[in-house]
């Protein structure tokens, strides 16, 4: 079983078995990552397999800071701009791999472009300590839900690998905003824990959504599948049901429903964000069959809150390549 060990006593511990080939989960502000050296393919099969990860899905390299952003990637001033603007922060940039990168190809699964992101926190000082980019998914079972805690991630995890550094509660809840700069435009990839219009009004350019269907390569339709069906923009609850809840008013029925949280009772979308993949694995062991979902204004962090629901809700035959 993984060892959980508190962030500030972790650096040494998280070094050595880094330095050694291995993977280690550690906390950012998003979710918890499952992170190995990024220019070894060892530590980077070992992700995939901690995981049951498709190969085909390729890994973001997290860096300590620009210059070892630039070392890997070709930034264009756009790019250049928003890492300047948003990082160390929920923003994941996806540009052009320079081929002397020293990226294992196992982690870009052999594509040319690299998703890079800088975290905040024990990450950031981990990565500087090392020297080396870390490569790092969600730190959970492929298709499962994110984890958000340490004790989540052990959970899911903490039988495939040796420890997790635990820094509390991750503050965003939700995974990075995804973007690529592509002809002068610049594509939202992924919503996630920056808002599209913070970015938009950051660098008074409108993102653009793009055509419907996969985005980056891991955003298969069914993903973060609770064992419970999910039951989206519910305005009643039915017999048996749990309820997840947005806001200060409740769906027809929700007393009789077997068991309620909510996201955030003053209807602060930021909060709901922080607590919805903790939320949704609380009501998911309460035991229902069915989660029903009160409807979540798509705004700011709701698009992301949104997206996470949409695919926890899709069909689960579609649950091809999950992260
Ligand atoms: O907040 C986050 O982004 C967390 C923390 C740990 O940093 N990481 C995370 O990683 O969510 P993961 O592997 O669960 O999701 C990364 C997504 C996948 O959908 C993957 O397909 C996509 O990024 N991706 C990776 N490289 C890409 C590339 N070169 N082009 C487009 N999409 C890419
Ligand atoms: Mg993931």
């Amino acid at each position: 079983m993984a060892e959980i060990v508190p962030a500030d006593k972790a650096l040494d511990r998280a070094l050595a078995l880094l330095g050694a080939g291995e993977v280690v989960a550690i906390p950012t502000e998003t979710v918890y990552g499952l992170a190995g050296d990024a220019t070894s393919g060892g530590a980077v099969a070992r992700i995939y397999e901690a995981k049951g990860r498709p190969r085909f899905n390729p890994l973001i390299a997290h860096v300590c800071d620009l210059a070892m952003a630039e070392r890997i990637g070709v930034f264009d001033p756009l790019s250049r701009r928003l890492a300047e603007l948003f990082w160390p922060g929920p923003l994941t940039l996806v540009v052009p791999l320079k081929a002397d990168a020293g990226i294992h190809p196992l982690a870009t699964a052999g594509l040319d472009t690299i998703a890079l992101r800088m975290p905040r926190g024990f990450g950031g000082k981990l990565i500087a300590a090392l020297g080396r980019p870390l490569a790092a998914p969600s730190a959970n079972t492929s298709g499962h839900i994110s984890s958000t805690s340490a004790g989540a991630v052990a959970a899911d995890l903490g039988s495939r690998i040796k420890l997790v550094v635990d820094g509390g509660a991750t503050p965003v809840g939700v995974e990075s905003t995804i973007v690529k700069v592509h002809d002068g435009k610049l594509k939202l990839l992924r919503p996630g824990g920056v808002a599209a219009e913070e970015i938009e009004a950051a660098i008074g350019l409108k993102l653009e959504r793009g055509a419907k269907g996969i985005q980056a390569p891991g955003m298969m339709a069914s993903h973060y599948a609770p064992n419970a069906a999910m039951r989206l923009r519910a305005v009643s609850v039915d017999q048996g049901e749990a309820l997840l809840a947005f806001g200060a008013t409740r769906a027809k029925g929700a007393e009789n429903a077997a068991a309620v949280r909510n996201l955030s009772p003053s209807g602060d979308l930021r909060e709901a964000a922080t607590n919805l993949f903790s939320f949704m694995l609380e009501l998911d062991r309460a035991g229902a069959s069915v989660i029903a979902v009160e409807p979540i204004p798509m705004e700011g962090l709701g698009e992301a809150i949104n997206d996470r629901l949409a695919r926890a809700a899709a069909p689960r035959d579609m649950e091809a390549a999950g992260e």
